[in-house]
């Protein structure tokens, strides 16, 4: 069957010659393996197994069984012609424990998946925590102990000192918000229900992040570069009421600030420490953490998959406050096209954060998009195909829209599709697909979408232009 006929042509204008282009995954949604070779579980198999946690009770026990399909995978990404793939290092592989003795067979896993990049031409970008913190650590106190930013560390440097000769890019975390906010709000692992707690482990993943970048650091220039992975949701007033405009901005400084100010100017947002108050005394921030956890980047990893407007709403009294609690509920800009997520569609809201972020950070380093992508509706149609015209729409429209940020001058040298394969979506199981490639996960296997094919050209296309 031709399909090249009926997916459409990309139309997009000229990248950079260096610019990456990549696809992106995280190990507890795609591995599986959940129990082998030694690996140690996660707060996230816990979770899994929470009754009413995660839809229909799905758990990451097999995913896309990655661990055992690892060489079609890479096959996929050769066949799609990316210059980089984004994975995430399982904590509880590495080592079982979360602290002490060092797992082997967890590594080699790794070793030759980076080899088996290398080999096909493919730069490694790896995340060294994607929310799946070894279960032992959680009955430790997991991220609300400041011992956990110590525990981290020293699982990054068995990391580096098994990859740091061969990985050109390190995330160190991706998206803290989900693991610490989000996580501690009861909608992520471990499911808590905290108030100033969360704004604990927020530090301490980040004072985490902040030792990591130092023993990388301290393996000299040859080691690699090293950023963080933060999400971003621009959100505005839904109305001019004074009320609205207050949630808003609360809001906005939690979905766009507390992060990226941390990380980039060394300072929590003072809208929202002043906010917080009531249930928080800030006390675990010690003098000079907020310069650790500023240490200067090489590239800031965005992810952006949607923008929101607020309204104000009544918030809980302090003791039963949670840290999400902000007096602001979020719903999509009125009007806007939704993915299948009910996310809004929002190209110009990609291109207006890129812009943003260059305005608002004078010392801004390089930016990757680490992520970005949609899920639909899809299915295989009787002719086996997966014509998934609306992802290709929108990965159009977005890359348009980086296109334009990089033409008004924003320093952005990659672009990380999310996700190579249908995946393990956290809470919402395996009902989002993400994939530019269609896992059938009774049998797991694998069949490129349209938009697999469309994204080729893309890359292709890019390619032959810097090559001519
Ligand atoms: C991001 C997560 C990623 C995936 C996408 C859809 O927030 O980093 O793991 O679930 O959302």
């Amino acid at each position: 069957m031709n399909q090249s006929r009926d997916i459409p042509e990309p139309d997009l204008p000229a990248f950079p010659p260096e610019f990456l282009w990549g696809t992106a995954t995280a190990a507890y949604q795609i591995e599986g393996a959940a129990r082998e070779d030694g690996r140690g579980p996660s707060i996230w198999d816990t979770y899994c197994r929470k009754p009413g946690a995660v839809l229909h009770g799905d758990t990451g026990d097999i995913a896309c069984d990655h661990y055992h399909r690892m060489e079609e995978d890479l096959d996929l990404l050769a066949g799609l012609g990316v210059g980089g793939y984004r994975f995430s290092i399982a904590w509880p592989r590495v080592i079982p424990q979360g602290r002490g003795a060092v797992n082997q067979r967890g590594l080699d896993f790794y070793r030759r998946l980076v080899d088996g990049l290398l080999a096909r031409g493919i730069a490694p970008m790896v995340t060294l925590y994607h929310w799946d913190l070894p279960q032992p650590l959680q009955d430790q106190g997991g991220w609300q102990e400041r011992d956990c930013a110590m525990w981290f560390a020293d699982y990054a440097s068995v990391v580096f000192d098994a990859l740091a000769d061969r990985v050109p890019y390190w995330i160190t975390l991706n998206e803290p918000i989900g693991a610490s906010f989000y996580a501690y709000a009861g909608s992520h692992a471990p499911g808590l229900r905290l108030g100033g707690g969360a704004i604990a482990a927020a530090h301490h993943l980040l004072l985490g992040h902040g030792e990591a970048v130092a023993a990388l650091r301290a393996l000299g220039r040859a080691a690699g570069r090293i950023g963080i992975t933060l999400n971003f949701g621009p959100t505005s007033p839904a109305t001019q009421e004074p009320g609205d405009i207050a949630a808003a901005a609360r809001a906005d400084a939690l979905a766009t600030r507390w992060f990226s100010d941390a990380v980039l100017d060394g300072a929590y947002p003072k809208l929202l420490t002043d906010f917080y108050e009531p249930i928080c005394d800030f006390t675990f921030v010690r003098d000079g953490d907020m310069a650790r956890i500023s240490t200067p980047l090489d590239f800031l990893g965005v992810n952006y998959y949607k923008s929101w407007v607020a309204r104000a709403c009544e918030l809980p009294p302090p003791g039963e406050r949670r840290a999400t609690d902000l007096g602001a509920v979020t719903e999509p800009p009125p009007g806007a096209e939704l993915t299948g997520f009910g996310w809004a569609v929002c190209p110009d809201g990609f291109r207006d954060t890129l812009l943003w972020l260059r305005e608002k950070y004078p010392g801004l380093p390089p930016l990757y998009v680490t992520e970005n992508g949609c899920c639909y509706e899809d299915y295989v149609d009787p002719t086996g195909r997966v014509r998934d015209a609306e992802r290709i729409s929108f990965l159009q429209r977005y890359l348009r829209a980086a296109a334009a940020a990089i033409e008004a001058g924003v320093d952005l040298r990659g672009y990380f599709c999310w996700s190579l394969l249908d995946n393990f979506e956290w809470t919402a199981g395996y009902s989002k697909r993400f994939g530019l490639v269609w896992v059938d996960y009774p049998t797991g296997e694998r069949l490129p979408k349209d938009s697999y094919h469309w994204y080729r050209r893309v890359i292709a296309a890019q390619t032959l232009r810097c090559e001519r």
